[in-house]
């Protein structure tokens, strides 16, 4: 086996630019498009199977299934399924609104939650969605009689300013909001028009043995037996428009809301993904991409094993530990795993291998090309600049993930208010009371906090600082460190002891006894002290060097793809993922990286009851959900007496594209993107077609947990249910807006 994979990556490796163009298997499209672009795309995605104009799927009439689509949250995608402002996105997106309503008592994590009626569903502070009205090119607005070459920083003064009031302009115009943003790297400039609806209502969440089953074992990974799904609800003002929360506020009333189709899908079928994918990086340098795969992730991965050691340790330990950490641990594992597998996909793929191949016919046309002088130049300065900078970034991923990645120290900062208070000297009381007040802000951080977890975890990282950054430790570190006899676990007992930060008992309790030379007290804490130490180091030695080698790397990027873009006038580039509106289109498609071990392209709920371990805290499943299953009481929702639960295509996404509608031919609904598989998670920076899948909950899968295992049917109701490919959906004949 291990030959195998062995011998196949010396292929791929070595494999010519040509031959991997020909082994690109139909269908698999590379490629997050601008929705207000898909016009030039539809004889192509005909070609590939869509049956619907693409101005049904985006438009500006207000008849677009763009107004379908919403950001949930800050980085997650949701989309309607009802006229009643009903929301379906992934249960990890819900997953910290849900924290915060959920506590021993009632703990939605355990045992899911499923509203009964609208009377009964819940409020979720500061959650908002936001929808994309219109997007449109305005950088001759922002850009004209900007030369190129023209250095950042006035160049961008200029642009900040333009954006400024364009932005102004359209929301004026519109009474919406506007938020332009940079596209291909700043060559071009789109204003979206959006809405920001911000009275958001916890509908339906299934318990984790079904939401958030297999856990971080199965995260990034195919085949995948999570029902990754959750729903909310929006509610507007009387003119339903965005509004604050008020009991008595309708539900959004939803002209444009996906159609759901339950008759399923077949390998090679077309699928598109309509969602906010983050970030993708698909035209940097090999230099840039050197120091993703070869500093900055290897020093997250290794930092971040040894935080989730000591966490999944204590968390095991009490269910006070778990709820905690959970959503925490879920973050900080999510990224260290699909690292390992970028690493591993870059690797595999020879990926910087072929950009220096790229490079070299870049480099020839530059050395030649007339009208643009600038061309020749930009690799010889990439690779200087990247050289120049790659200690200082190695040392500043140790910063950030081994020592700010202790939570006690990153607390520090917290101390930073406290002292400023002291500092504008006022009068006793009012000096108590304003102290206090920091200290009751900081209570959502302590809710989730263990001390005893956190000295774990200082012992174990800066265990690995000490030793990987010996000729960078800031004084303060040292000193602390010979202070005990170099024993980090004396040195751990001695910082969280005294530290007043290491509780809010504590803090509460210099709050209130607070008198003006305390702010001594909070000088000589060790938490505080280790902060500030490496703070001010970055601050006088890492900070600016960095921060004007990612300027002058921008400046260097957006020239490199304006010349990218001029040399291959044939080639269709799409603008690099930067968190807004986005189609990917692909096919329904198993995966075989590597040789034998063939996945399907679906998983079902046979496999889910076969992995159940009552033992495991991830792998355990729901007893009611074992009962459906043995009764094959699956309602409407089954297939010949099995029950779809998850499936892959070959669309191109990325973090920001969780809870995506993932929709067939006629654009209606048939699953929600919640996954990569771990082969091809480099595909923020290379897509192979041949490894990279994204993975989504099957609809039927989403439907039979809401009504047979929530028994909230009455959603389903709201819903437009359809069932052969063939029908025309209500939602799809859209009224205007
Ligand atoms: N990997 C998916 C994403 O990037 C899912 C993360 C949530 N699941 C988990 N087991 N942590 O968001
Ligand atoms: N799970 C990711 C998210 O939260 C989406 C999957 C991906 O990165 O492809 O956005």
């Amino acid at each position: 086996m291990s030959l195998k994979i062995n011998l196949i990556s010396l292929l791929t490796g070595g494999m010519s630019f040509l031959a991997c163009i020909m082994a690109t298997p139909a269908g698999a499209k590379e490629g997050v498009w601008i929705p207000a672009t898909l016009k030039a795309h539809e004889k192509d995605m005909r070609k590939e199977g869509l049956e619907i104009p693409v101005d049904q799927i985006y438009n500006e009439n207000g008849t677009g299934l763009n107004n379908a689509v919403v950001l949930f949250g800050k980085g997650c995608t949701g989309e309607l399924i009802s006229s009643k402002g009903l929301i379906l996105t992934n249960h990890h997106c819900g997953y910290g609104s849900v924290q915060g309503l959920s506590s021993t008592e009632n703990d939605y994590f355990a045992n899911g939650y499923f509203a009964k009626n609208m009377q009964e569903e819940i409020p979720c502070k500061g959650l908002t969605v936001t929808f994309i009205r219109r997007m449109e090119n305005v950088t001759d607005r922002i850009l004209t009689g900007i030369s190129d070459t023209m250095k950042d920083a006035a160049r961008d003064a200029i642009i900040a300013e333009r954006i400024a009031k364009t932005e102004k302009e359209f929301a004026s115009a519109t009474h919406m909001d506007a938020q332009i943003k940079p596209y291909y790297e700043g060559n071009q400039y789109w204003v979206a028009i959006t809405e920001t609806y911000r009275d958001i209502r916890l509908v339906g969440f299934p318990p984790n043995g079904i939401g958030a089953f297999g856990g971080d074992v199965e995260n990034w990974i195919w085949p995948r037996h999570t029902g990754d799904f959750s729903m909310f609800r929006v509610y507007a003002g009387a003119d339903n428009k965005p509004a604050d929360y008020a009991k008595n506020n309708p539900p959004y009333r939803a002209d444009q809301f996906f159609a759901i189709n339950t008759s399923g899908y077949k390998e090679g079928d077309f699928t598109m993904v309509y969602g906010f994918p983050g970030t993708t990086k698909e035209y940097i340098s090999s230099y840039e991409l050197k120091q993703v795969y070869s500093i900055i992730d290897p020093i997250s991965i290794a930092a971040r094993s040894r935080k989730l050691d000591v966490w999944t340790k204590h968390m095991a330990w009490t269910r006070e530990n778990f709820l905690k950490y959970t959503s925490k641990r879920a973050g900080v594992a999510n990224g260290w795993k699909k690292w390992q597998g970028e690493v591993r996909g870059l690797d595999v793929n020879n990926a910087t291998g072929k950009k220096e191949l790229y490079e070299k016919g870049f480099q020839k046309w530059a050395d030649t090309v007339q009208d643009m002088p600038f061309a020749k130049n930009i690799l010889t300065d990439m690779r200087k600049s990247a050289q120049k900078a790659d200690a200082l970034i190695r040392q500043d991923q140790y910063n950030k993930e081994a020592v700010l990645g202790v939570e006690l120290i990153q607390q520090g900062s917290a101390a930073e208010s406290l002292i400023t208070c002291f500092r504008l000297g006022l009068p006793k009381e009012q000096l108590e009371d304003t102290l206090k007040k920091l200290a009751a802000n900081m209570g959502g951080f302590y809710k989730n906090y263990d001390a005893a977890t956190d000295k774990d975890v200082f012992i174990s990282l800066l265990t690995l600082y000490f030793t990987k950054c010996a000729a960078w430790l800031p004084e303060e570190f040292t000193t602390e460190y010979r202070a005990h006899n170099q024993d980090i676990v004396a040195m751990a007992e001695d910082v969280y002891s005294s530290s007043i930060l290491a509780s809010q008992d504590k803090l509460n309790a210099f709050a209130a006894a607070a008198k003006s030379g305390d702010s001594t007290k909070i000088l000589a804490d060790p938490a505080w002290l280790l902060y500030n130490a490496i703070n001010t180091m970055r601050k006088e030695k890492i900070t600016p060097f960095l921060k004007d080698y990612y300027t002058h790397m921008h400046y260097l990027d957006r020239l490199y793809m304006k010349a990218q873009m001029a040399r291959d006038k044939k080639k269709d580039f799409y603008p690099d993922a930067n968190l807004t509106l986005r189609v990917s289109y692909g096919k329904v498609k198993g995966l075989d990286p590597e040789g034998p071990a063939t996945y399907s392209f679906q998983t079902r709920l046979n496999e889910v009851v076969a992995l159940d371990d009552s033992t495991s805290d991830i792998f355990k499943v729901p007893k009611k959900l074992k009962e459906l299953y043995r009764k094959k009481d699956y309602g409407r929702w089954g297939v010949n007496g099995t029950m779809p639960v998850a499936f892959i295509a070959s669309n191109h996404t990325s973090g920001g594209n969780s809870g995506s509608p993932v929709l067939n031919k006629k654009g209606e609904l048939i699953g929600t993107n919640f996954d990569r598989a771990y082969e091809g998670t480099m595909s923020d920076y290379y897509f192979d077609p041949n490894r990279c899948r994204n993975i989504s909950v099957d609809i039927r899968y989403t439907l039979f947990v809401i009504e047979k295992f929530g028994g909230a049917g009455w959603l389903i109701d709201e819903m437009n249910i359809v069932k052969s490919q063939g029908t025309s959906p209500k939602s799809q004949n859209p009224k205007s807006r």
